[in-house]
């Protein structure tokens, strides 16, 4: 079985029928054989119970997954969960000639016979993460050519920073017929300011400047987990960074690093979204293998909106309010709220009792899930990246279609809580980001349907 270049194992069982849903640009309806075409049928009104496992942060794995380019050799990543998103790094880490091999969240990855440096439009258009192997490839080969992602549904979402920040290293990068050039490069250290936090180009560079010549210094650096866990895991490898999860990381590049075998972090916005599902059905959950830790903006939130929510060392335990209180959300970078949880959240404020303001400071445009809310009957008005919604007594199933991952949970959330049968269409978003979520719901007593469309 086959993932693009050199993928083999279960990863690969359904490559060509997943590469259909995964080719299709965001907004874009893929072709109607594939398991893209699957709805959801969910019929609400049924409170949420019972307990829930976590799978593997998508956001988390994605980094990790490119970082194995650095070091050549077998690698080890646990707890990967299963998601379009991860299939797709594989391909894309196949086509440049590693060997993988994914079997029950275990991916193995053999970089011994990386030979291409190219990473093809037809992947990176389908996953803006792609772009994460530019670092890798030129840290440790000194070429890549990977395809620029292009626009996304909800916005530009520019990877000047990567690309600055790597010029900055000595890169040299062209771009040439809608890629990512650089050819001959050798990396050394460099002094980059982000005045926008940016997780992707935290660990582009960071990633990079493991193998640099010299010490790099990236100013304004993210501190989402996922870009610790990521530096730590580097660091486990002969990595010598300072400063993880702080603002200011320094990099000393080493000659070469030693291969990666970790276990990938729980995902922090599945657990919140299981949260917000309690949340907004008046049910209690306990949401398990999760790191509290982590969900501490959203756990405050969820708080605030009139849940009782305990946590404990690795689980979440929250029961739901008869009726949410109005709130009032503004994401920023960790740890602050995500963004992540912002259409989630806003499916909340719905059927809040008063009137919620949640404004966007991260992506500006992220709101595709307002209109598809208000077909549930939701009132929201939207003034640039501030929604201010009017909290109704109920939500009322209709036909919705679902334009990227978090919206796609949005209307998931709305959809359990509103009288009568919600369909929502175009899932592979849902797919993209969430392992099994029509199975974990079904578990804690939702009713959820699969249906071909
Ligand atoms: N930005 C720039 N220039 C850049 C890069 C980013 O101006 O070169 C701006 C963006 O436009 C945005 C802000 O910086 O306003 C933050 O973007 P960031 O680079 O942090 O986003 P990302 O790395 O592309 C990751 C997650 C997203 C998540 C954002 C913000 C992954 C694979 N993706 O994206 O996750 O929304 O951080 O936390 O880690 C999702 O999982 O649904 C998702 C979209």
């Amino acid at each position: 079985m086959d993932v693009g270049g050199r993928a083999h194992g279960p990863l690969a069982s359904d490559a060509k029928l997943e590469h259909e849903s995964l080719t299709a640009t965001p907004g874009d309806a893929p072709s109607a054989t594939s398991k893209s075409m699957d709805a959801l049928v969910i019929q609400g009104g049924r409170p949420l119970s019972g307990r829930v496992a976590v799978s593997g942060a998508k956001n988390s794995a994605l980094p990790v997954m490119a970082a194995t380019l650095l070091a050549s050799g077998q690698h080890v990543l646990r707890n990967v969960p299963s998601l379009a998103d991860t299939r797709t790094m594989a391909r894309v880490l196949g086509q440049l000639g590693a060997r993988i091999e994914f079997s029950d969240h275990v991916c193995r990855i053999d970089t011994t016979d990386v030979s291409s440096f190219e990473a093809p439009y037809d992947l990176v258009r389908t996953m803006r993460a792609s772009i994460y192997v530019l670092g890798p490839l030129l840290a440790r080969f000194g070429a890549a050519r990977v395809s620029l992602p292009g626009g996304c549904a909800w916005g530009p979402r520019p990877v000047n920073l990567h690309f600055e920040g790597l010029d900055a290293m000595g890169a040299r990068l062209e771009i040439e017929h809608g890629y990512i050039v650089g050819k001959d490069v050798r990396l050394r250290g460099a002094h980059v300011r982000h005045e926008t936090v940016s997780v992707g180009a935290t660990a582009q560079l960071m990633m990079a400047a493991t193998l640099a010549e010299g010490t790099t210094v990236i100013e304004g650096a993210a501190i989402e987990p996922d870009i610790t866990v990521l530096g730590e895991v580097l660091v486990r490898c002969g990595a010598r960074i300072e400063g993880l999860g702080s603002r200011i990381i320094t990099v000393h590049g080493v000659k070469s690093l030693s291969p990666i075998d970790t276990t990938i972090i729980p995902d922090r916005i599945e657990a919140a979204t299981f949260l917000a599902a309690a949340a907004i059905t008046g049910g209690s959950v306990t949401v398990d293998q999760c790191d509290p830790e982590h969900l501490r903006a959203s756990i405050e939130t969820l708080e605030r909106a009139g849940c009782d929510v305990h946590a404990g060392e690795r689980e979440v335990r929250i029961s739901g309010p008869v009726r949410p209180a109005a709130l009032s959300v503004t994401t920023e970078p960790y740890p602050g709220f995500p963004t992540d949880m912002q259409a989630q959240i806003m499916a909340l404020c719905t059927i809040a009792d008063g009137e919620s303001v949640i404004t966007d400071t991260i992506y500006l445009d992220r709101f595709t899930h307002v209109p598809e809310l208000a077909r549930l009957g939701a009132e929201i008005r939207l003034d640039h990246n501030v929604a201010t919604v009017l909290g109704v007594d109920r939500l009322s199933g209709a036909p919705v279609m679902a334009t990227d991952i978090r919206a796609s949970a949005a209307l998931v959330l709305a959809a359990l809580v509103a009288e009568g049968e919600t369909r929502i269409s175009r899932i592979y978003h849902l797919d993209r980001g969430y392992e099994a979520l029509d199975q974990k719901l079904v578990d804690l007593g939702a009713s959820v349907r699969r249906v071909k469309e």
